[in-house]
């Protein structure tokens, strides 16, 4: 990328979400549970150039790796982002993100009755991918719909 074109600087460590959709980047943030008082280093860039995507966020946290669940929570609001892994200025690995099919104790069942809501059940929260564009997730027990632009509302991982 042309320096000159740089927002924010490159990070030492860490983990750089790229190509998300315009505008996405603070529900990216909210998906991961980041508030800013975690005391991470964290730099948003929104609506910059892109070329596949005509406009583009990117999200930069240092020190953070992100695990497969909140890689595949990602995907269902921004199926576009990639992960850069990146270690001592280098970005070591690269992979596009991919909606998983289920997603397994991420989500919390909307509907209070949910088995999966009860105390002391064994049932845990798990979501099957009904859609994948507009993403829908039906609950395995109750049959609930969380449309992807609700899942940051029910997030608990
Ligand atoms: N990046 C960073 N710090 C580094 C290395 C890379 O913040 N030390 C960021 C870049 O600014 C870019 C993303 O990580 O947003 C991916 O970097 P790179 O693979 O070098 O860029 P591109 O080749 O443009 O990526 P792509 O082909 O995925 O668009
Ligand atoms: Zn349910």
């Amino acid at each position: 990328m042309d320096e000159k074109k740089l927002l924010v600087s490159k990070i030492r460590d860490g983990t750089v979400i790229d190509h998300i959709p315009a505008g996405k980047a603070l529900e990216v943030l909210r998906i991961l549970g980041l508030t800013g008082k975690e005391g991470y280093r964290i730099a948003l860039v929104m609506n910059v150039d892109s070329g596949k995507l005509g406009r583009k966020d990117i999200v930069k946290i240092e020190e953070k790796w992100l695990s497969r669940k909140e890689v595949d929570l990602i995907a269902l609001i921004a199926p576009t982002a990639t992960i850069n892994i990146v270690k001592d200025y280098r970005v070591v690995s690269k992979y596009k993100v991919s909606i998983p099919d289920e997603i397994v104790d991420a989500i919390k069942c909307p509907n209070p009755t949910c088995i999966s809501r009860r105390s002391g059940e064994v049932a845990r929260s798990r979501f099957i991918l009904r859609s994948r564009d507009p993403v829908l997730l039906e609950c395995y027990y109750c049959g609930t719909v969380v449309r992807g632009d609700e899942v940051e509302k029910y997030v608990t991982a």
